[in-house]
């Protein structure tokens, strides 16, 4: 039997990300679970829930420009530490290593194996949070996570959250094709 657990939002896991912005002229990370996807199709818009209390948010509006940063496993401790500490109060930006690309304005990390520089397209609000919306004007992969020229999910071993447990999760195995696991069903 199926029981009431309150209004728990039981979307996880999602990817941990860090957004790397500059906030007045310094650069500053900060993790983000809370991401999501908005379109599939161009211009691909994908969304950040940050709360407003913290400090990558000033840059962000500042600029108009970020980047989100896709980690895999082997970085979970420096991860965590840019979501732990606040720029407002401790220099985070020599945490990881970074490089400007077209947009000049967002920093972007070398040290994962995914990226993705954006232009803020659009902030709605809430009473406690920003939600960003970013359109990607760029993506970079590390060669080696790339198979045929696709992002390989096995080779870039992306940390994943989870809020009920608090604990980073790892990726397990492919289980079946999507828009084909269900074909049989189709009457
Ligand atoms: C695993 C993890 C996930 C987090 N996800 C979010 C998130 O999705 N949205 C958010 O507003 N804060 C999130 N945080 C909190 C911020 O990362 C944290 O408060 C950070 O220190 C703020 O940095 P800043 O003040 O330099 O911007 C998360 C923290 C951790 C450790």
């Amino acid at each position: 039997m199926k029981k009431k657990i309150g209004d728990q939002n039981v979307l996880y896991p999602t990817p941990v990300t860090v957004v790397a912005a500059l906030v007045n002229g310094k650069v500053n990370f900060i993790n983000v679970a809370h991401v999501g996807i908005v379109n599939a199709q161009a211009p691909h818009l994908i969304s950040l829930g940050m709360n407003k209390a913290h400090h990558t948010n000033i840059g962000i509006r500042e600029n108009g420009t970020f980047s989100v940063n896709v980690f895999s496993i082997d970085k979970m401790a420096e991860v965590d530490y840019v979501g732990l500490v606040s720029g407002s109060k401790t220099d985070k930006s020599a945490v990881f290593e970074t490089f400007f690309g077209e947009l000049k304005t967002a920093p972007i990390i070398r040290d994962c194996p995914l990226s993705m520089e954006c232009r803020l397209h659009d902030t709605y609000e809430t009473k406690t949070h920003d939600l960003f919306i970013g359109e990607i004007t760029a993506t970079y992969a590390d060669e080696s996570v790339l198979t045929g020229g696709k992002v390989d999910l096995a080779k870039v071993r992306p940390l994943l959250f989870d809020m009920s447990s608090r604990k980073y999760w790892s990726l397990g195995t492919p289980v079946g094709d999507c828009w084909g696991a269900g074909k049989n069903l189709i009457k």
